[in-house]
């Protein structure tokens, strides 16, 4: 965990591909990416992803979709237990969210699990507004649902 080192944002590099899979297998128990997905999704988007790094190690990432027909989708966010509370969240989707706007996009779409409330309320900070009808029933597969949010950029 991180101690004395200031931790900083930084885009992403090809060898932080083991540490993103330990981060998301840490934040998604029971349905991280496989490391394959994560390969294929860094390959694509290495632009569109940032990293929370200390110079030893990663305790967050992020990471979002080129944008088309100006949209965008943010495909994964998560901090490290340890280190959640502390506004790094809030810091990744911020930067992000400002790399987007400089790349066209005109609204960002994500799917969040309906009772994450800390993601929702941090979604809602930012400006992200829940698609009306509410959560979409076995979105991810049966029993999946998924609450859908945009934020109009
Ligand atoms: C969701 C997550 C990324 C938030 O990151 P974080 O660094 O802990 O969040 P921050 O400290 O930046 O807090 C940002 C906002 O989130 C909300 N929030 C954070 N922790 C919260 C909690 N325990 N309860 C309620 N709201 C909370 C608040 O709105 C907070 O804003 P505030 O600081 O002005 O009150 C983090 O909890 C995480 O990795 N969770 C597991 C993975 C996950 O669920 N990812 C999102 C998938 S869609």
């Amino acid at each position: 965990m991180s101690g004395e080192r200031p931790l900083r944002i930084r885009a992403v590099t090809e060898a932080d591909l083991p540490h993103i899979v330990r981060l998301d297998a840490d934040a998604f128990p029971h349905g991280p990416y496989p490391y394959f997905v994560l390969r294929q999704l860094l390959a694509a988007y290495a632009d569109l992803v940032y990293v929370v790094d200390d110079g030893t190690d990663l305790y967050g990432y992020v990471l979002a979709t080129s944008p088309n027909d100006a949209q965008s989708w943010v495909l994964s966010l998560a901090i490290t237990p340890g280190l959640r509370g502390k506004g790094l969240g809030r810091q990744l989707m911020t930067k992000l969210l400002g790399l987007l706007r400089t790349k066209g996009a005109h609204s960002v779409r994500l799917s969040v699990e309906p009772r994450n409330d800390s993601a929702i309320a941090l979604y809602r900070s930012l400006g992200f507004v829940p698609d009306p009808g509410g959560p979409r029933a076995d979105y991810f597969g049966p029993g999946e649902d998924r609450l859908l949010m945009t934020l109009t950029l």
